[in-house]
């Protein structure tokens, strides 16, 4: 179960080192969860970093081992993890909230969370998953240096327990990864696809080649985001060889 052994830290680098770290052969057990009051050294995607003000928001890592998963999939963790965080939301906020390919939650927008899987495979089996998420929850303020960040209190105008957030989550995650392990891939990858930012609409994006106009068709269960380009040509895209220009 998710979340039944749930580790508090005053203060930590990354939650997600610190899962790392109590890892080993996989003694930690699956489903423990690292939650940082102040994180002061978070990461993100590409190499970012995860900026959050000590305990006004959500900054936890989850330690799974998805060993029914095989290598090519662990991009089906991350889909569960963004479905939950969006279900969540979604009992507080009337907007439509929307997972931007890869890994971020956006509401309109603005982002008001991410996700950074961290996996460990072994012969074509994933050994280990921290799944590390980072949700705003009561931060009014920002950085300027940050990219269009938002959080809960800023769009609906009140305060939120996180731990009682917490809770929401990790009992929601639970669900969609027992569907995860019952099989269930092709609803959890539809689900997705009707969450997905920019879905069946025009937009810029830009590739290797240079900007272009396209549309998103949907993400695959590889993970890989298909584009139909308005040169006709139908492209499927991994993890960094595709950008959205807005
Ligand atoms: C991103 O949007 O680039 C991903 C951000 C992920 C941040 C979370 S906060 C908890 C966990 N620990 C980290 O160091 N990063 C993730």
């Amino acid at each position: 179960m998710i979340g039944s052994k749930i580790i508090q830290l005053i203060k930590v680098d990354s939650t997600n080192n610190y899962a790392r770290g109590i890892i080993g052969n996989r003694e930690a057990e699956e489903g423990t969860v690292v939650l940082a009051y102040n994180q002061f050294s978070g990461r993100g995607q590409k190499e970012n970093q995860w900026e959050s003000e000590p305990g006004k928001n959500l900054t936890f890592s989850i330690i799974l081992y998805p060993d029914f998963l095989k290598n090519e999939q662990q991009y089906l963790i991350s889909k569960i993890i963004s479905l939950g965080i969006c279900t969540l939301l979604q009992r507080y906020i009337n907007n439509n909230i929307r997972i931007k390919w890869p890994n971020d939650i956006y509401i309109k927008n603005k982002k008001i969370g991410g996700i950074l899987i961290e996996n460990s495979v072994m012969h074509e089996e994933i050994y280990y998953c921290i799944a590390g998420i980072g949700l705003n929850i009561n931060q009014d303020m920002f950085g300027k240096h940050l990219y269009n960040p938002v959080s809960l209190k800023i769009i609906t105008g009140k305060e939120f327990e996180t731990e009682e957030l917490l809770r929401q989550l990790l009992a929601i995650i639970d669900e969609y990864y027992s569907r995860l392990r019952k099989g269930k891939i092709k609803s959890i990858d539809d689900e997705f696809n009707s969450r997905l930012y920019l879905i069946d609409k025009m937009a810029r994006f830009s590739d290797k080649k240079g900007e272009f106009n396209g549309m998103i068709l949907g993400v695959n269960e590889f993970g890989q985001l298909l584009i139909d380009k308005e040169d006709k040509n139908k492209v499927c895209y991994s993890f960094k060889e595709v950008e959205f220009i807005d």
